[in-house]
């Protein structure tokens, strides 16, 4: 299927979301070193992750994907991505022990700099200015000199990806992960927080758990799994050249890999069946993602399919629902039919944040509810179809930033303007986030009693 496909054959096809960049030579000069740089990940890391997602497709484990709308230049510290990461496997282990299922981690991050818009010029007072397309492309501040795109911010974007890619590899392999550290992992502001107290109760079970394994000889010094984690970077390939830059041949299998991140995803508002973000796409072999939008018709999704997957590889396609929460129940069942009447395999995932968006007091928010209630029909609709909710693809942070109102501390929208940091879209704090892994864990607990009792009544 992947007839004449090359790194750089989506040139000659049609393209939304492209930067005007004022000089093409420069972009194909910053191009061209990229294509010299070293990878940013590996095939074979791409190959286990894969592997992974495998097996959720199967229902037997549960894909959390979650960081930054968009990351950025001037919040690049240790702090933030060390907030992030505990955040994250705070996230993971209520997860894991309420599906009693591996999860799968994948971190929007190390490379989530370009953002789709749905205007291409932003209006503020009188002042029109081209949009602000992420720091990969041009500056988020409104004057004329910041919004003009600049090629040199690639080569910016792909060293930070590399720093902080470096460090989230020390996190999980160097210790920091250790499930030992269960209880340090609790964060400055949740300690106080509604969820402080449940998490702790979790803890001080894996902590008791942990001293028996012990007790038995299996320790974290024995045993890698108790020491370190797998954790995954995947980023939108939106901004194709810079893509195609760091596309590689894997020496072992001959293969085409892109090396930005270990997963890529098309966003809802670029793949049109015969456009470039879904040519490139189809001939590289990393694990994909695919977002899915209202617009998507059972017959839309299963051409995409057919490029994105002709094998019917597990692992290869997890499909990012986003509806909203009131859409939900109408289009998600009749894609889940498509793909099953097909008999495709696919990991189906739940973006609650992106149907979700409001504008409040002047800032683009996200009530908690609303993302809740999206989840909860998720695993509704997938428990009534006898398909698995295979995981969720949410914007989150380490930080305790006001972005979405709700939660379990009632962010009001009189509340937004205290630390509304984001660059793009409204992210969950750490708080929210850790609130919706709870209640998630309840879920997935409940399905499982619920399959118990079917399989013994
Ligand atoms: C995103 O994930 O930040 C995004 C823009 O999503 P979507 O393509 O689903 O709108
Ligand atoms: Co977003």
């Amino acid at each position: 299927m992947a007839q004449n496909w090359t790194p750089s054959s989506w040139r000659h096809k049609p393209i939304q979301q492209v930067p005007d960049y004022p000089d093409l030579a420069a972009l194909s000069a910053t191009e061209a070193q990229l294509a010299t740089f070293p990878p940013l990940v590996f095939a074979g890391e791409a190959r286990r992750l894969k592997s992974q997602l495998a097996k959720v497709s199967e229902g037997k484990g549960f894909l959390l994907q979650g960081g930054d709308c968009a990351e950025s230049f001037a919040e690049h510290g240790a702090d933030t991505i060390r907030d992030f990461f505990r955040a994250f496997l705070q996230m993971a282990v209520v997860l894991t022990f309420g599906a009693q299922q591996p999860v799968v981690k994948v971190g929007r991050i190390a490379g989530q700099f370009a953002k789709p818009r749905s205007s291409n010029i932003e209006k503020q007072g009188e002042v029109e200015l081209p949009s602000y397309r992420g720091d990969i492309i041009n500056g988020i501040e409104f004057n004329d000199k910041a919004r003009i795109p600049d090629p040199e911010r690639q080569v910016m974007a792909y060293r930070q990806s590399a720093a902080t890619l470096n460090l989230l590899r020390a996190f999980a392999m160097g210790g920091y992960a250790n499930l030992d550290n269960v209880h340090q992992w609790m964060l400055g502001f949740v300690k106080d927080s509604p969820q402080a107290e449940r998490y702790r109760k979790l803890a001080d079970r894996i902590s008791e758990t942990m001293d028996f394994m012990k007790a038995i000889g299996i320790t974290p010094e024995t045993n890698p799994n108790l020491r370190e984690t797998d954790f995954f970077t995947s980023h939108e390939a939106l901004l194709l050249g810079y893509e195609q830059a760091l596309t590689r041949v894997d020496s072992t299998s001959g293969d085409w890999y892109a090396t930005s991140g270990h997963m890529i995803w098309i966003g809802d508002r670029t793949r049109q069946a015969d456009h470039a973000h879904i040519e490139y796409c189809r001939g590289i072999k990393n694990p994909l993602g695919l977002k899915c939008g209202p617009s998507l018709t059972g017959d839309g999704l299963i051409e995409l399919i057919d490029l994105l997957n002709p094998q019917n590889e597990a692992g290869r396609l997890t499909l990012i629902c986003r509806f909203g929460h009131d859409k939900v129940a109408e289009h998600l069942p009749r894609l889940i039919r498509a793909v099953e009447k097909e008999g495709r395999k696919v990991v189906w995932s739940c973006d609650p944040m992106h149907g979700n968006t409001i504008t409040l007091n002047h800032y683009k928010t996200r009530p908690f509810e609303r993302i809740l209630s999206e989840v909860e029909s998720f695993f509704q609709i997938h428990r009534a179809e006898g398909t698995h909710p295979g995981g969720i693809h949410i914007e989150m942070t380490g930080n305790d930033v006001t972005e979405c109102t709700g939660g379990a501390r009632a962010l009001s929208g009189a509340d937004l303007a205290d630390r509304y940091h984001t660059h793009c879209d409204p992210r969950l704090n750490a708080d929210q986030a850790l609130e919706l892994a709870f209640l998630l864990a309840e879920r997935m607990k409940g399905g499982r009693d619920e399959k118990r009792m079917v399989v013994n009544g």
